[in-house]
Formats: structure tokens, sequence, C-alpha cells
């Protein structure tokens, strides 16, 4: 019972809202683009006059950074997946109090690559009881759940070769990080994971084939967002102007 007085405390501290912003956190497997759309929607959000904040997980704030570190390393994976969720929601409390809570009660929207859903899917895969991640969520996210998931699906096959396609600065391959190795099978199940999540919860999830083009997947999201908040966006539209492309001339 003491446990969870201090979970309600913390929830309670985390959950005094404001939040005139709103808060967008993008989910999928890897490769699945999350990044570029993430900057395409920052891009048009501005275009509509609403301000930005870009971040992700884990890290989001200089201390969830040096976790982040790590946790991608692969240092804390000899201690298990229990301690690595541990440690993703240590890095989580750090982001929501630093980073995210700020700017949502400064009226901004945060866009953010992953959050609470990722462990659900990573941690939850490797056999973590779900009754134990939902304890770690209530304390690190308290009341700032997000208003919006973004779902960007791929196959295994995609996502994996677009991550081996990409490159380090001086052109050779990237190292991939702890999570990237695992076998295709794994991502597979992550994949169902993240699918059955948006069905359990269609009023906050929007699902996206983000195997489709960049520019594709962008109107997708645009339109679900619009679609979502039509109060916020209704001056703009779904039709509006994308900058990117009219610096091309499209
Ligand atoms: P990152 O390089 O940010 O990957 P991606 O571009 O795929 O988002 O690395 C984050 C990795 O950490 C990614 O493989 C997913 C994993 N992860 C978890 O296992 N649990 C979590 O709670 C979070 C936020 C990420």
């Amino acid at each position: 019972m003491r446990d969870d007085a201090r979970v309600d405390a913390m929830r309670e501290t985390r959950g005094t809202l404001q939040r005139q912003g709103r808060f967008l956190t993008f989910e999928g497997g890897e490769g699945a683009g999350k990044s570029t759309q993430i900057s395409r929607l920052k891009e048009r959000l501005n275009a509509a006059g609403i301000e930005a904040v870009v971040t992700r997980e884990p890290g989001g704030s200089p201390t969830a950074e040096t976790i982040r570190e790590l946790l991608l390393s692969g240092k804390v994976k000899p201690l298990g997946a229990e301690i690595e969720a541990v440690m993703f929601a240590a890095a989580r409390a750090d982001h929501v109090d630093e980073t995210i809570r700020p700017a949502l009660n400064a009226g901004r929207w945060v866009l953010c690559d992953r959050f609470a859903d990722s462990t659900r899917v990573y941690q939850g895969e490797a056999g973590v009881d779900p009754a134990f991640l939902d304890r770690l969520e209530a304390v690190a996210v308290g009341g700032y759940r997000p208003d919006m998931t973004i779902l960007i699906d791929v196959s295994p096959e995609v996502g994996l070769s677009r991550v081996a396609a990409r490159s380090s600065s001086d052109g050779t391959p990237a190292d991939p990080d702890r999570f990237e190795t695992d076998t295709k099978e794994v991502h597979m199940r992550r994949r169902q994971l993240f699918l059955d999540l948006a069905a359990a919860e269609p009023a906050r999830f929007v699902v996206v084939d983000g195997s489709a083009a960049a520019d594709k997947v962008a109107d997708d999201i645009w339109q679900a967002v619009c679609a979502r908040f039509p109060l916020d966006l209704g001056h703009a539209g779904p039709a509006a102007p994308d900058p990117a492309r009219d610096r091309i001339g499209g």
C-alpha cells in the first residue's frame, strides 16, 4: 500500500496539468522513418502558425541523454529486460519533467520520437510483466499521456533494409545499436504488438503505412492530425501548403 501511495503522489505531481499544447508521439519499428516524418510535420505545423518542439526517447533532456548512451551501448543488457525497463522509465521521468511538461504548459506542441508505447512493445516483447510496466509508466508519465500517437507501420524487411542502408558521415555503414541487432522474428513480434496497442486504443492511435513514399506518408499524417485537432488547425485545413514542396516548386 505504501508503494501505491507513492505512485499516486508521483502521478499527481506529474499530472498537474495546464496543457495548452498538444502532445503527439511517433512510434514504429526500426527504419520506419519517424524522424523524417516528425520534421515534415513540424514544418507544416509551423506554416500553420503552431510552434512545435521536437524531442526523442530515450533522451530529450540532459540526464535522459546520459541514460540513453548506457541503454543503446548495450551496457545495461546483461542486467536484464526489467532493469532496462526501469532505466527507460527513469529517462522518461526526467524527460517529462524537464522538456515535455514545460513545453506543453507554455502552449507548444510536442512531437516526440517514441514514448511509453515503445517500452510496452520492446520490453514487453522481452518478457517483462505488463503489470510492472504499467506501474513504471504511471510513475514516469503521470498525467502526461499523448493526445495522439502516430504509428508508422513498416514490415521488418523494409525497416531493416533502410537501417542497413544508413551510413555514417564518413560513408562507412553505421554500427547497429543494441535493439537493431535483434532477430527478424523479434522485429516481427514488435510490429504486431504495436498494431495490437493501436487496435486497443483507436481514439489515441492512427496507423499510417510507412512503406509508401515519404511525401505520401507526410500527407497521410497531416490529414490525420488535422482531423484530430480541427479547432487548432481549422484555419489551415488538410490542404495547407507544404513548405518543403513549395521550395522545390511542386
Ligand atoms: P533510436 O536510435 O532512437 O532508434 P529509432 O530510430 O528506431 O527510434 O534507438 C532507440 C532504441 O531504443 C530503439 O531500438 C527502441 C528502443 N527503445 C526501447 O527498447 N524501449 C523504450 O522505451 C524506448 C523509448 C526505446
